[in-house]
């Protein structure tokens, strides 16, 4: 295994100091520091940071193989900054068994290049009638210990109070999509001023802050752990202040393209817009920002959806909602937060690595701790051109935009998966 001696870093916006990695850990931190032995990177003017963990992932494999795999998905990953991402369960077939979530774990460790842990589906077929083998998950070499229905909201809430209540036996955590389905029948987009303006049927915000509402309470009834994916409205803020507050057991993630675009994207009706929960208003924006500085929202979440040319390249109507996340979220989260590295470091890689119960991720680089970081140049800029992104898929929301900060490298287990920008394997 070779050593890397990365010279004059600065770690998680420290004093510039020296990390020596060797055998997967980082072995020695501190000024002028020796190693012969090693290869060494001059890393002045980059940022360490704990190595990105992401909680909301969409891999794709099994199934559409076209729009993503395991490999390219973590190679997508590994540029992005990340050594761990959660795997949503909503593939073909659907990951509600112990054989599916050990397939997709498998092939996470044969790519190698991220840790990719897969979540399990709450219900059979993701059809919100009856519980998956939550406990067979569990159990199974992909230790799953986050449930989830992405794409659909548990609604049925005898199901959602079942399946938390079971998840407690294992600490699990029921990750919730939160869309009241009867208030969205039909949804093209935010429901608000621009869809009226434009004709297209509304997404309200009160058919995420219902269910939100509900579960919370659900969890502060049972005792469970509750986990709200992809937050997007300052009314959902509202309702997790409240249920924190109150000691409720809930985390909370939003993700890049809520914090920075809004509702006003619609009128170019160019479908790589489209997603769900639909793109805001300024104001949504404005709060689930002072939300996520102040903690009510704990972690920054990608929801990297890839999808097809032919399933994006349509009318709005039939567009799949989705966008790509991985390889834009930590410029997106510089452009937002500026360089506050402390905070990036918490809501993109240890909050999300606790949540998660990933413990050999989100931790700070110091003597004796896995060697799984990232080294960021937050001087630099770059155009994002779809064409050179490593996804499979082409549905990103910053096409030519050019963005804050690049991942320079990326080490998993100290052994790197970016070197110099670009991907190792
Ligand atoms: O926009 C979205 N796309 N939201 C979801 O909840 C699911 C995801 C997907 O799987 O494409």
């Amino acid at each position: 295994m070779t050593a890397y001696l990365i010279r004059n870093v600065s770690v998680v916006g420290g004093a510039p100091t020296d990390l020596l990695i060797r055998d997967g850990v980082v072995a020695e931190t501190g000024a002028g520091l020796t190693a012969p032995d090693a290869t060494v990177l001059d890393a002045t003017g980059l940022v360490a940071l704990p190595g990105l963990v992401d909680l909301h992932t969409h891999l794709r494999e099994p199934g559409r193989e076209d729009a993503e795999t395991v490999e390219s998905g973590s190679r997508a990953a590994a540029l992005g900054g990340y050594t761990a991402v959660c795997a949503m369960a909503n593939t073909s077939p659907v990951a509600d068994t112990a054989g599916v979530v050990e397939q997709v774990w498998r092939l996470g460790r044969e790519a190698g290049l991220v840790d990719v842990q897969p979540i399990g589906a709450v219900t059979v077929g993701l059809a919100g009638e009856r519980l998956a083998e939550l406990g067979a998950m569990a159990d199974s070499a992909a230790r799953v210990r986050i449930f989830s229905d992405d794409g659909h909201c548990v609604a049925d809430p005898k199901l959602m109070r079942r399946a938390l209540e079971y998840v407690k036996a294992f600490d699990g955590v029921i990750a919730q999509h939160a869309e009241e389905p009867r208030l969205t029948e039909g949804a093209q987009m935010h429901e608000g001023e621009v869809s009226t303006r434009l004709g297209l049927t509304g997404w309200p915000a009160v058919a995420e802050e219902a269910i939100i509402a509900r579960d919370v309470l659900l969890a502060e009834h049972v005792g469970s752990r509750l986990h709200i994916c992809h937050v997007s409205t300052a009314g959902s803020v509202e309702v997790l202040r409240h249920a924190k507050a109150r000691g409720v057991k809930v985390t909370a993630e939003v993700t890049p393209h809520h914090l920075l675009l809004t509702d006003e994207k619609a009128t170019t009706y160019d479908p790589v817009y489209k997603v769900n929960p639909p793109l805001r208003t300024a104001a949504d924006v404005a709060a689930l920002r002072a939300a996520l500085a102040e903690g009510v929202i704990d972690i920054v979440a990608t929801d990297h959806a890839p999808h097809a040319v032919e399933d994006k390249e349509c009318e709005w109507a039939y567009a799949r909602p989705g966008m790509l996340g991985l390889e834009t979220a930590l410029s997106i989260a510089l452009d937002v937060l500026g360089p506050q590295w402390d905070l990036i470091a918490e809501r993109m890689s240890r909050a999300p690595a606790r949540i998660a119960g990933l413990d050999s991720h989100g931790l700070d680089p110091a003597p004796g701790v896995p060697a799984n970081l990232t080294l960021v140049d937050p001087a630099a800029r770059r155009v994002i051109e779809p064409a050179e992104l490593a996804s499979r898929s082409r549905n990103t929301p910053y096409a030519r935009m050019t963005l804050p900060g690049r991942i320079v490298a990326t080490f998993l287990r100290g052994e790197p998966t970016v070197l110099d920008g670009k991907a190792v394997k």
